[in-house]
């Protein structure tokens, strides 16, 4: 494999720099704010001409929220942009009226409106917030923040890195490229995939570290669409928890880590690594590692010896959960995209060829049908078993979002995901116990897909 750095003749440009998002913490007197606005953003240090972007408190990405594991937040959310707008809280199995769905959840929250967001969450781990409306534009544009549900006992660490990666797709002048915004192309293909990757916002940051440190990096794919294969480069990396929640630790095979759209990792790492070196953080697009973060080791080490105690976080809620043995089975065909043999689809509840379909930007199906359905996929009481039978009859990756849920899935036994990655062709479970009254969205969090038909909804009553 070669190495290079990311963007490589630019990068002379960039200075690193340590970047430590600016964070909110619940329990201060006020309660937390979010605004979402339009604003100027640079991707290189000495750009001359900033891109219009969308942020939440104008921050790239948006401020880390740190909000305590079962007691409520309260966040008082305004929107300043020129369009209408909510927020998801992404992996959150909270109340159904706070989940951000517009014309689902709620109305959508019109330019100069604000919407107040009641969060409790049963678990505490790594999450995230986003837009969920026009998303194919607006998280593109920028709009997403981290969420940190923090453990009534946090296990001991030097440090907590938040370390959220996205990707942007610049044009030559280094500048957010809006014209294939909405490409019927990226629509039909892998979705929106860019070619300038960010940690934090920024460009090859820097994280200070020292020798024999205990430090938990909390990983975030934020991007559109892009699926991350990530080289960690320090041997003794653990993961302690997936999509928010605990697993029994276990060792990173060869560093190598995948995150698709919307997932998240926890890492445990007990640094190594000589006084003043740099150790990268790297991305794998097609056998190149591009480096795109590095600790950066302080002169004197922390600890001689590693930390030899082991590490683990308590048990959520959810892991507790006994899935019985039957499940009620529901099919979830997922067709479409380009170079499929889907003939047509309904949408809007009509039966539509393929040519009328990309007429309306549709072409993706969830057993046969575009968008969102009149009908749900199912609709249950509170407490039955579900498993989502799930074909994916396409040549493409998705990576299949429940909202208000965690579920299990025979293709990662025992762990508790809200987003799992299929392979083209692949078949999969997906399974849970409806729990969460209201309706709930699923769908592919590669949001060109979902845009372009691939989403559906269930109801628990
Ligand atoms: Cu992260 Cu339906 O969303
Ligand atoms: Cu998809």
């Amino acid at each position: 494999m070669q190495r290079r750095r990311f963007l490589q003749a630019s990068a002379g440009l960039i200075g690193g720099g340590l970047l430590l998002p600016a964070q909110l913490r619940a329990g201060s007197a006020e309660t937390m704010k979010l605004v979402a606005s339009r604003g100027e953003h640079r991707f290189m240090a000495e750009q001359s001409n900033p891109t219009s972007v969308m942020f939440y408190n104008q921050s790239l990405p948006g401020p880390v929220l740190r909000i305590p594991q079962g007691r409520e937040t309260v966040i008082e959310f305004a929107n300043s942009l020129d369009q209408p707008t909510s927020v998801h809280w992404h992996g959150l199995r909270i109340d159904n009226a706070m989940d951000g769905v517009p014309g689902m959840t709620q109305a959508p929250v019109a330019p100069g409106e604000s919407f107040r967001y009641r969060l409790n969450p049963p678990d505490a781990g790594t999450y995230w917030y986003h837009t969920h409306m026009q998303s194919w534009e607006q998280l593109a544009l920028g709009l997403a923040g981290i969420l940190i549900v923090e453990e009534k006992n946090p296990p001991m660490v030097d440090r907590d890195l938040v370390f959220a990666i996205d990707d942007w797709r610049l044009d030559h002048s280094g500048r957010l490229d809006t014209a294939s915004l909405g490409s019927m192309h990226d629509w039909s293909h892998a979705g929106r995939v860019g070619n300038f990757i960010t940690v934090n916002g920024k460009l090859d940051p820097a994280f200070d570290v020292a020798a024999g440190e205990r430090v938990r990096l909390r990983l975030i794919n934020i991007a559109n669409a892009r699926v991350m294969r990530l080289l960690i480069n320090q041997p003794n990396a653990s993961v302690i928890a997936i999509d928010g929640q605990p697993v029994e630790p276990y060792a990173l095979e060869r560093g190598e880590l995948l995150l698709a759209p919307g997932q998240r990792t926890d890492l445990v790492i007990d640094m190594t690594a000589a006084p003043e070196q740099v150790s990268p953080i790297e991305i794998v697009i097609r056998e190149h590692a591009y480096q795109v973060a590095h600790f950066k080791l302080a002169a004197k080490p922390k600890r001689e010896q590693l930390l030899e105690t082991p590490i683990a976080l308590e048990p959520n809620p959810v892991n507790r959960i006994k899935l019985p043995s039957d499940f009620k089975q529901v099919p979830v065909l997922m067709q479409g995209g380009a170079m499929s043999r889907m003939p047509g689809a309904i949408y809007r509840g009509r039966e539509m060829g393929m040519r009328e379909l990309v007429q309306n930007r549709k072409m993706w199906a969830i057993n046969g049908i575009a968008g969102l359905p009149a009908e749900p996929l199912f609709s249950v009481e509170r407490g039955t078993a579900i498993s989502l039978e799930v074909d994916n009859d396409n040549r493409w990756l998705h990576v299949m979002h429940v909202h208000g849920h965690h579920f299990i899935s025979d293709l990662e036994p025992g762990i508790w995901r809200d987003s799992v990655l299929f392979q083209p062709r692949q078949r999969g479970n997906m399974r849970f116990v409806a729990d969460n009254p209201g309706k709930w969205l699923l769908h592919c969090h590669m949001v060109e897909h979902m845009a372009g038909g691939m989403s559906t909804w269930f109801e628990v009553t």
